[in-house]
């Protein structure tokens, strides 16, 4: 799963943009799709094989799409002004490099400032390396979106990289479709587009797939740094199941299922309450008449960082607590 993740997690694919995330997706899941189709926001739709097809309806969910930078304005000089694509604190630019889909780089400048407190997206640009503004227009133009460049590191079984959110969810459930003998549901596996800008993929697939019960992957912060806010999810601890987060309230019958089923499995598990944030599921809750949903949640360190970090041991057992559900009952 490691060299999936990192496959995945180097990959351009800021909201938007996810086009290269999913065909990487697309060549894994190959083997273990009855059916897969890609709607028309981008969302990457596959049927798992090994599930039943006069079952319950099942959809699983993580987000393709990263945070990035888009191009607003190319000065005469040639520097490029950005807004941000998704939650992108500013703090976290100075002196990165970026990259556009079409594999160009650049790297982040900032205008003198007085003090830090100035330090906002609109004194930032970044460098190509142009002369002057045709010439960067020959290279980039404005509405091209970047993402961060970053490569992949695994220190003693602990991640740090870009994009975590959520190639760590995309990674999982790539290996529980490459792990699932069997099920008696029917399963339809979801790799969401712009998650990060409005859960506009959850949204549209899952009024496509109308599912009986809906479980969201992503990754949710820590308690578990040097003066963190106090929060009782810590890297390695299990899955955080949760149970709430600032736009959701899992459904109580799902967060109890995952619940039982960890613990019928010994399957280690946090309770997650997350005080800022959302994810999928939220969009999926909301389809329709209604859905039973609930999230999966993977600690993560410095989330919408270029170091996010993840402990391993979590997505497989994030994966083992998966497997044990969809060969178990749905009932909530
Ligand atoms: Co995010
Ligand atoms: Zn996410």
């Amino acid at each position: 799963m490691q060299e999936i993740l990192k496959q995945l997690s180097e990959q351009y694919g800021p909201s938007g943009n996810e086009e290269a995330v999913r065909q990487d997706l697309q060549a894994l899941v190959a083997d273990y799709a009855q059916e897969t189709r890609v709607d028309a926001l981008g969302n990457l739709i596959v049927r798992a094989k090994a599930g039943s097809a006069g079952g319950q309806r099942i959809m699983l969910a993580a987000h393709m799409d990263e945070i990035g930078l888009i191009v607003s304005y190319i000065d005469k000089k040639g520097f490029l002004r950005f807004t941000a694509v998704g939650g992108v604190n500013p703090l976290t630019l100075l002196g990165q490099r970026v990259r556009f889909a079409s594999g160009l780089l650049g790297g982040i400048g900032i205008e003198p400032i007085e003090s830090k407190n100035e330090l906002a997206m609109n004194k930032l640009f970044i460098d190509v390396g142009a002369k002057d503004r045709a010439e960067a227009e020959t290279m980039v133009r404005v509405g091209d979106v970047a993402c961060m460049d970053r490569s992949f590191y695994l220190n003693n079984g602990r991640t740090i990289g870009k994009a975590m959110d959520d190639r760590a969810g995309c990674a999982i459930l790539v290996e529980t479709l490459r792990q699932l003998p069997s099920s008696p549901h029917d399963i339809y596996v979801v790799f969401t587009t712009q998650e990060e800008i409005g859960l506009r993929g959850a949204t549209t697939s899952a009024y496509a797939i109308e599912p009986d019960m809906a479980i969201a992957l992503d990754v949710t912060c820590t308690g578990d740094t040097p003066e963190a806010q106090p929060m009782a999810v810590s890297l390695g601890e299990g899955p955080a199941i949760k149970v709430k987060d600032s736009g959701m309230l899992a459904h109580p019958g799902v967060k109890d299922l995952l619940i039982r089923t960890a613990e019928a499995h010994d399957i280690p598990y946090q309770r997650e309450v997350l005080l800022g944030g959302t994810t999928d599921s939220r969009a999926i809750q909301t389809s329709r008449a209604g859905v039973p949903a609930g999230t999966i949640s993977i600690a993560a360190r410095y989330v919408h960082t270029t170091s996010e970090m993840i402990d391993v041991e979590d997505l497989h057992n994030s994966v083992r607590l998966l497997l044990a559900l969809l060969q178990g009952p749905i009932d909530l």
